[in-house]
């Protein structure tokens, strides 16, 4: 079984990141979703929440695992002793992003790999921030994120 990293702010989880995930486990075995302190971005959720979030849509799972890391994500690798790194494309603009990073990260620790999934055709359109837009606007955004987020974020933001 090969250990992979799905690092990223999951601010909130959608569907396409949760596709990400069951693709992964079955291609690799076991899967740690690392979950950003996200300083690069101002956050809806808080750290804790985002975990809590992705440990409870996964608890079924005994080979996914969700971990929070702050700081630089080779390092978060270093420490779980992972090479590998997967994430999601939507589009060429996520490419060019992803490639950035990917490349970055090489630079910092030669012994990670990155690898690119393509985003499952229905999920393209999806992404967090317009989640937390429509859910603000108090539109219905149960089409883009599991119903466990869904209540949660309904509650948290029309409390
Ligand atoms: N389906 C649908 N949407 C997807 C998706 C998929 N499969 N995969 C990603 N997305 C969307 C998300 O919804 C999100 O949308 P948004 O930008 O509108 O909010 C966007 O793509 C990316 O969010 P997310 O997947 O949560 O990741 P991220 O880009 O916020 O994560 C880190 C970036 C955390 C991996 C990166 O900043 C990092 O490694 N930080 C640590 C510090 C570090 O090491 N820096 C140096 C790196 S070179």
């Amino acid at each position: 079984m090969q250990r992979i990293v799905y690092p990223g702010t999951f601010d909130p989880m959608t569907n396409g990141h949760i596709d990400i995930v069951h693709r992964v486990e079955r291609l690799f075995g076991e899967v740690v979703i690392a979950v950003a302190q996200g300083s690069h971005k101002h956050t809806l959720l808080s750290l804790d929440e985002r975990v809590m979030l992705a440990e409870k849509l996964f608890k079924a799972h005994k080979h996914i695992r969700v971990k929070p890391f702050n700081g630089l994500l080779v390092d978060f690798l270093k420490k779980e002793k992972i090479t590998t790194i997967v994430r999601g494309i939507r589009n060429t603009l996520d490419y060019i992003q992803e490639c950035q990073l990917a490349g970055m990260n090489a630079k910092l620790d030669s012994s990670v790999e990155t690898i690119f999934l393509p985003t499952k055709e229905t999920h393209t359109c999806i992404s967090s921030s317009i989640v937390r837009d429509v859910i603000r606007k108090k539109q219905d955004s149960s089409a883009f994120i599991p119903s466990l987020v869904n209540e949660y974020l309904k509650n948290r933001i029309y409390e």
